[in-house]
């Protein structure tokens, strides 16, 4: 076992968790390489919020048999994540040439099963209900040396009725604040310029800890490290407190971006969800939220589909996002999960009523989302490089702090990737839907005398 392939599906939460098992497999000496035909072992992080993200899983593993009967029986195949962790040892019946399932609490386990896995040449299966120890305080490997994730909380409490999520992550925790301020002390001083909070539920940060709510003063404790841009996912529309939006306005470390996830406008449909608010209180959080932050952009996610959803609910839905001026919208099809309360209802909307639902709804987000681009163009930004586009590889592709994509022409001299981690202030010249064209302006000067940061 030398060098590791990981695979990553689903939300942030797993990608650092990836990036942990990265860390780990490293400290026992091993090495990334980049294709799974170069890997002794392959680990699939996956995810089990939709149907479609479960199927192309199954697909990808079982791809990998080819490789395995054909030449190299040593190949180790992991799979952990929320698939392992919600099907265990029934995912070696659909996929046998598995080699070791873990869970989400479980990732520290991962060389110890791989080990066994590799001696005893049997499946080795370990899931656990939950566990005391936080990924975090394992060793990381970070992708970007600029960009950190920063666990304030795992699991979720709030058994959403289509969601999958509290089941596979388990129940609230999180972690002491103390912790999340030094951890983002050394990322700071270990040239980490952008760091995002995570939680299912950030808003709800320390409850279970303190009795309260600390998400705000977690907020202003970030940017305090010196950290450039704190950015952070998920807030749930119920929790979000007049004290976060007082420390996002306040604390210029704090990006002006927010995630807010509506998924339907309709009162009856949101109550089947057990969402706990109203699409006019949604509506009035949403103007506190851009009258108090100026510039602020807004994301969201919005589920088409859910059972007994009715044309007018849909219609409902369609006003929200007229009336939120959102800078994008993840837009998803209901899909039944085993286990979940929503699961069980039988009033399912039609597939061709649900799919022309979701055409309109798209359509309706990506002028939304071109008409706020617009207001860019015009004006000057600062960006967070990240390297070169992955539309042209000649090109810088980087983020506003309100996560904007931009690309610009790199200069002449220099590679995309040696701008990684550095910022620039940039000139917007254009506005597509989903990214801001742009060029270098004043500051390159700054750039190249040294204002590089990463
Ligand atoms: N904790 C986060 C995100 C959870 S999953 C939050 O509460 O916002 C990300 C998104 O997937 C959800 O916001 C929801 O829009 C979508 N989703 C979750 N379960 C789903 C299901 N069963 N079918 C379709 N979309 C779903
Ligand atoms: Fe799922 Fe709701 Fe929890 Fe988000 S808040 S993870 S949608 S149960
Ligand atoms: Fe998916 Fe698990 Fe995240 S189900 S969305 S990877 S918490």
């Amino acid at each position: 076992m030398r060098t590791f392939v990981i695979r990553t599906f689903g939300c942030q939460m797993n990608k650092h968790d990836s990036e942990r098992i990265a860390g780990l497999l490293r400290a026992q000496g091993m090495r990334a390489v980049g294709d799974a035909g170069d890997a002794d072992v392959v680990v699939f992080m996956t995810c089990s919020v939709r149907e479609n993200a479960v199927e192309r899983i199954r697909g990808q593993v079982a791809s990998l048999k080819a490789l395995k009967t054909g030449g190299r029986p040593d190949l180790l195949i992991a799979v952990g994540g929320c698939v392992g962790q919600q099907e265990g040892e029934g995912l070696l019946r659909a996929l046998p040439h598995v080699d070791v399932v873990f869970g989400t609490h479980n990732l520290a386990h991962l060389p110890a099963l791989l080990e066994s896995a590799a001696r005893t040449r049997r499946p080795t299966v370990e899931v656990l209900d939950s566990s005391d120890t936080f990924a975090s305080d394992l060793p990381s490997e970070r992708e970007h040396p600029w960009h950190a994730w920063v666990p304030l909380m795992v699991g979720c409490d709030n058994f959403c009725s289509y969601c999958i999520v509290p089941y596979v992550r388990g129940r609230e925790r999180s972690r002491p604040i103390g912790k999340v301020v030094a951890e983002c002390e050394r990322l700071a001083a270990d040239g980490v310029v952008e760091v995002t909070l995570l939680g299912q539920n950030v808003n709800s940060y320390g409850r279970d800890l303190y009795g309260a709510p600390r998400f705000a003063e977690a907020l202003r404790r970030v940017a305090a490290t010196g950290v450039r841009r704190v950015r952070f996912a998920t807030s749930h529309p119920k929790d979000l407190s007049p004290e976060t939006i007082a420390a996002m306005a306040e604390t210029p470390g704090v990006c002006p971006y927010l995630h807010l996830p509506v998924q339907s406008g309709s009162d009856d449909v949101l109550a089947a969800m057990n969402r706990h608010y109203t699409k006019d209180s949604y509506l009035a959080l949403v103007e506190r939220l851009y009258e108090a932050i100026p510039g602020l952009a807004l994301s969201t996610d919005i589920i088409v589909g859910f059972p007994g959803e009715t044309d007018d609910d849909f219609a409902e839905t369609l006003d929200v996002v007229r009336r939120c001026r959102f800078d994008q919208a993840f837009t998803f099809i209901y899909s039944p999960r085993e286990g979940t309360k929503a699961a069980a209802l039988t009033c399912s909307v039609p597939g061709d009523v649900v799919h022309e639902r979701f055409d309109r709804l798209v359509e309706l987000v990506q002028a939304s989302a071109l008409e706020k681009n617009r207001a860019y163009v015009g004006t000057v930004r600062d960006v967070l490089w990240e390297g070169p586009s992955k539309r042209d590889e000649s090109m810088l592709a980087g983020r506003t702090d309100t996560n904007k994509v931009v690309h610009a022409p790199c200069p002449a001299g220099h590679s995309p990737q040696s701008y990684a981690g550095s910022f620039c202030e940039v000139g917007i010249e254009a506005a597509q839907t989903w990214f801001l064209s742009g060029f270098l302006s004043g500051s390159l000067s700054g750039f190249l005398s040294g204002a590089r940061r990463a």
